[in-house]
């Protein structure tokens, strides 16, 4: 369906009939040509507890990526004990609904235990030994889904905001090359997976930069990189069209597809600027809440307009782009309920609470099929 612009409003309004939208086309429908459309689950939707849930899954997107199950600390949360319980149900999922079939991610600074930077408890491991460790995980696990799981977030949020590299235990301990090892063994572990580096505020100029410098590190060694993930934890702010454009172009110009991760559009106010750092705490605050029974109309125009804005941008660039991955499936889901501040109403996603599309989806299908 084609809408003028000004008959885009007329429609919005009478969408919370989700009547309307549930004749209407799907997501990966509208996409199909284009590029995939993911969704991030969790726990429940892996297990796919909720019969409409599950049905909206397999029918409005064709790829998923796990929220937290394939996470180091849910995988291996003691030295040489693997847990696939969930992770297979994860990608049996996948497998059972020809979804394309993300793993995120193998090596990040958060949520590993203590025990893979220790010999001893307290005690910091050796350079060779947490190569070692490195090395066995990554084989363990892409090793185990090779062929099923046909991308990888590798390594995930090796930048500080200026562009540097963040200073994790990871560059500590194995130095600044930790991130060429990682992806040559996940090559190696399963040569036809895809493999990317993923980051949030990749469209800052300084982190981009930093990104940009990933790239051509591993490209410079020999290393497969097939795609970035700009994460894209956004707001109605931030960031701007253009920044969105520019740093697409900037990784295509590179040779390397764009994934976009974790989409979200955060609409609540914001004291702490746009990152997306998981280790951000605010105290709550009422004025930082503000909508805890609905999200007001004109506020929900300006979502609706800005997930338009972006997927326009996404599909212009649909050359590049070869994934757009919603960080949850409903706003009931999200994580921006709980960080930085826990207990607030959020509404960043594309069905509301109740898992009834809003208006923003049907924007976005709008923009997809033009
Ligand atoms: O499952 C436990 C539950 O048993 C326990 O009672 C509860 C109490 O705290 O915690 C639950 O686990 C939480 C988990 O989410 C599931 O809800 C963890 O504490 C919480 O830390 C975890 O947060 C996740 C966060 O990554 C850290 O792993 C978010 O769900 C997840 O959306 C978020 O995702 C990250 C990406 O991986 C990387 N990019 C940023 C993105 C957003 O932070």
């Amino acid at each position: 369906m084609h809408l003028q612009k000004t008959t885009l409003p007329l429609l919005l309004l009478c969408l919370s009939c989700a009547a309307w939208a549930q004749t209407g086309i799907t997501l990966r429908q509208a996409a199909q040509g284009k590029f995939h459309v993911g969704v991030a689950i969790n726990t429940s939707q892996i297990e796919a507890a909720d019969a409409k849930e599950d049905r909206i899954i397999t029918q409005q997107f064709d790829s998923i990526s796990p929220e937290n199950a394939l996470k180091w600390e849910r995988l291996h949360a003691k030295p040489g004990v693997y847990d696939f319980a969930l992770a297979d149900r994860y990608v049996d999922y996948g497998t059972k609904h020809h979804l394309y079939t993300v793993g995120h991610t193998l090596v990040w600074h958060s949520q590993v235990p203590d025990w893979v930077f220790e010999s001893t408890p307290g005690k910091p491991i050796t350079r060779a030994a947490l190569l070692e460790r490195l090395h066995d995980h990554i084989f363990a696990v892409v090793g185990r889904y090779k062929g099923r799981i046909q991308a990888w977030d590798v390594v995930n949020e090796a930048l500080n905001d200026d562009g540097s590299l963040r200073d994790s235990k990871w560059r500590q301990i194995l130095g600044d090359d930790y991130i060429v090892q990682a992806f040559r063994w996940a090559q190696e572990a399963d040569p036809q997976a895809e493999l990317g580096y993923n980051d949030y505020s990749l469209e800052n100029p300084k982190k981009l930069a930093g990104a940009i410098a990933i790239v051509k590190k591993l490209q410079t060694a020999g290393v497969k990189i097939s795609y970035v993930g700009i994460q894209g934890h956004d707001h109605l702010d931030w960031p701007s069209n253009s920044d969105e454009t520019q740093t697409i172009e900037a990784f295509a110009r590179l040779g390397v597809k764009v994934a976009i991760t974790e989409l979200d559009i955060d609409v609540l106010p914001s004291a702490w600027g746009h990152s997306a750092d998981v280790s951000l705490k605010h105290t709550a605050d009422a004025k930082l809440n503000p909508y805890p029974k609905a999200l007001p109309e004109d506020v929900s125009r300006q979502l609706t307009q800005r997930y338009a804005d972006l997927f326009r941008i996404y599909a212009e660039h649909r050359q590049s782009v070869e994934r757009v991955t919603l960080w949850g499936l409903s706003d009931r889901d999200s994580w921006l309920n709980n960080w930085p501040v826990v207990g607030r109403t959020s509404y960043p996603l594309l069905f509301d609470r109740k898992g009834d599309p809003k208006p923003a989806l049907l924007a976005v299908e709008d923009v997809l099929q033009k």
